[in-house]
């Protein structure tokens, strides 16, 4: 199986988890591109009946088109299970996320949620978090000065830009710095640093606030809880 096929595999493991009634965070990226379809699926086959609170405005557009209700975080009163991918996992269960921009309503969403699931392909489990940029939302305002910071502290930042060479754009139209750091070896640590930073609004490391993980390998779905 390629990696797509295991994003596959693992978007229609995520969704047998889905009961009847229950209110389901939408994350965002490919392989959730996978989860919300086979949700679809459930959705018009079985009549399940679910409320969607998706974490990104591509998603909450896929969602609708399948028939699925959405409803923003603010609309509702519990969210039971989040099911979001991730950029990296170490086998501890701490992640990377915001490859896709949506770091911080994913990660809104997945703090107001009873239960977090991550599903990934084999080739985001890894030894040590780090080799995958680290994403920060940025306010464009002033972000040049936190980008200088950041840069002065040795932390590899770089913005991310677009294929025309604008800056790539969050829901809520911030800026995304990438840091390229290597390796992250104190991963509490770095991330009270950046949330501390005045203009930096989410940083993309998601610590102890998963609760399942399903990779995705070549002799089928694995979960690790
Ligand atoms: C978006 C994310 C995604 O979940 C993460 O980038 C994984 O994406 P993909 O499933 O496309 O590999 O954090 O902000």
């Amino acid at each position: 199986m390629d990696q797509n096929e295991l994003k596959e595999l693992v978007g229609k493991e995520a969704v047998k988890f889905i009961k009847d009634g229950m209110v389901v965070g939408l994350g965002t990226g490919s392989t959730v591109k996978f989860m919300v379809d086979a949700l679809g699926d459930r959705v018009k086959n079985e009549g399940i009946s679910i409320i969607g609170v998706p974490t990104s405005d591509r998603t909450a557009d896929q969602a609708r088109s399948l028939g699925i209700t959405v409803k923003s975080v603010d609309e509702v009163d519990h969210i039971d299970l989040t099911i979001d991918g991730a950029d990296e996992i170490s086998s501890d269960f701490q992640g990377i996320k915001g490859g896709g921009a949506a770091h911080l309503f994913e990660k809104i969403v997945a703090t107001n949620s009873t239960k977090v699931m991550w599903i990934v392909d084999e080739s985001k489990m890894v030894d040590q978090l780090g080799a995958f940029p680290l994403p920060l939302e940025v306010i464009p305002y002033g972000s040049t000065q936190v980008y200088k910071k950041l840069e002065k502290e040795g932390l590899h930042p770089k913005f991310r830009m677009d294929a025309d060479g604008k800056h790539v754009l969050t829901d809520s139209k911030n800026y995304v710095i990438d840091l390229h750091l290597g390796e992250i070896n104190h991963p509490h640590e770095l991330a009270d640093y950046l949330i501390k930073q005045v203009g930096i609004v989410e940083q993309g490391l998601f610590l102890d606030m998963v609760n399942t993980v399903i990779v995705g390998r070549q002799n089928g779905p694995e979960v690790l809880q």
